[in-house]
């Protein structure tokens, strides 16, 4: 950790400081406030007649002061790393997130309270601690050395204000309201999703043709990640799963060829290639293809072959995690698949072959021996031979069993049971696919609470 500066008096909360002796100082040579340019005890206001001036700051590698170490340094600080600036952040005391930032030498921690002169250098200041005396002396401070001073207190009362930011491939989208906080952060926000979801069309180029192997996550259209819903917005061509996220296909603009993987003909292992080939010959015609698969590309979801195949033919491929089912349907249902005490290990199984089926990889006998969470998936043909297979080897029969049905969408539903009665419990309540089956003790945790 960097700290300079002697040693921490934590004074209150993080953005506390105490008063520095010169807050009322004036400018002794013309007489006016040093804050104002106008008569002793006139405050200057920013923004009283005028519009605010929106302006793009270049701080890479430039000395950015954040005076105060609470909530509101923590936010700034982070985007300001962003931006490439040299960041000292000066407070007795600090958030866990800051002191976090500082250990990892992407900022300077000063442990002390602000004194004046502490914005030597600086290009651009923020006053962020929660006593209004300090950051008005930073203010004074800062329009002495004609630095643009960020007041958190007050934002009238500085030379700058932050507008609220948001970020989509390359663009920087600010909105400043006046000081109307929420206006600005509500329209920054429509804006972001606008462009994520391409209903604002910001004409960018299409990226390079290739593939884009993105994880739709479990169904919600909400959980796929930004980057997916990114990359989506710019394909030419979809190659779409029958689970994930399908209302997005439908927010596709009218030109994106969309190709039902689901509905490919032949047996699976054909259906597999031909999606290979499909992927290939498209990134080769110069399209820029999305492979949308459900839940994360790699589990379970044969992803891997197809970033093999592109290699193999020289496409480029990128993969873009997503949520998996394994882990947000018992989230969704109120299942935590490990608990402090309770479960140290989760397995996540295919349940695409029966437990004696010679094709099989999975260790039963080792799976009957564990103590923890086993998440079965593909599993609702087969649930009774793998319930007994599991007594069989060891766990006990009345060990919990929740099943989680089409998960993250409008039917999504659960069922509990134990490893000695899943089978007719998932028969009488005719579950079907696609369902997650958690095994362990977690399945037996919050039964009277409501799914989530
Ligand atoms: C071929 S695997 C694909 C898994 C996917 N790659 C993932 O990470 O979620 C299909 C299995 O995932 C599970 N699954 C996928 N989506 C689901 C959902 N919304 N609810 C419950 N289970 C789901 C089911 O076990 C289904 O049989």
């Amino acid at each position: 950790m960097r700290v300079r500066g002697g040693p921490a008096t934590v004074t209150g909360s993080p953005g506390s400081q105490t008063p520095p002796p010169d807050v009322s100082r004036r400018d002794a040579a013309d007489g006016k406030s040093a804050a104002g340019r106008g008569p002793p005890g006139e405050e200057r206001r920013l923004s009283a007649q005028h519009e605010q001036y929106l302006v793009g700051l270049d701080l890479s590698g430039r000395r950015v002061v954040v005076v105060g170490g609470g909530q509101v340094a923590q936010r700034r600080v982070a985007r300001l790393i962003g931006a490439g600036a040299v960041v000292e952040v000066v407070s007795p005391a600090v958030t866990p997130a800051v002191e976090g930032m500082a250990s990892a030498r992407e900022i300077t921690w000063t442990a002390r309270a602000y004194t004046d002169g502490d914005l030597d250098g600086a290009w651009y200041a923020i006053a962020a601690t929660d006593d209004p005396q300090v950051n008005a002396a930073v203010g004074t401070e800062a329009e002495r050395r004609r630095v643009f001073c960020v007041r958190a207190d007050d934002g009238a009362a500085g030379t700058a204000v932050t507008p609220a930011t948001g970020g989509f491939d390359g663009l920087t989208v600010g909105v400043l309201a006046r000081g109307a906080h929420r206006r600005s952060a509500a329209v920054r926000t429509a804006l972001v999703e606008a462009l994520q979801a391409g209903v604002v069309n910001d004409a960018a180029e299409a990226p390079l043709p290739g593939v884009a192997l993105v994880g739709g996550g479990p169904g919600d259209p909400e959980l796929i990640t930004v980057r997916g819903r990114r990359l989506l917005s710019r394909a030419e061509v979809v190659v779409a799963d029958r689970l994930g996220p399908r209302d997005l296909i439908d927010e596709l603009s009218p030109d994106v060829e969309v190709i039902d993987a689901s509905k490919i003909p032949y047996g699976r292992a054909m259906a597999q290639q031909r999606i290979n080939e499909l992927l290939v010959e498209h990134a080769r015609a110069g399209r820029f293809v999305v492979r949308l698969k459900g839940g994360d590309p790699f589990v379970y979801g044969r992803g891997f072959e197809e970033v093999l195949a592109c290699a193999e033919a020289g496409v480029p491929v990128t993969v873009v995690p997503g949520i998996t089912s394994a882990f947000a349907a018992p989230a969704v249902a109120g299942v935590p698949v490990s608990h402090r005490g309770v479960a140290h290990e989760i397995v996540v199984v295919s349940g695409h072959v029966a437990p004696d089926d010679p094709r099989s990889l999975t260790d039963w006998e080792a799976l009957g021996r564990m103590r923890g969470t086993i998440v079965l998936m593909m599993a609702v043909e087969r649930i009774g031979a793998f319930a007994d297979a599991l007594v069989r080897y060891g766990r006990p029969a009345d060990t919990p069993v929740v099943v989680v049905q089409d998960a993250t969408t409008r039917i999504q539903r659960r069922v509990r049971a134990t490893l000695a009665d899943i089978e007719q419990v998932a028969k009488a309540h005719d579950v079907s696919p696609p369902a997650i089956v958690v095994i362990g003790p977690v399945a037996g945790l919050g039964d009277d609470l409501p799914e989530l």
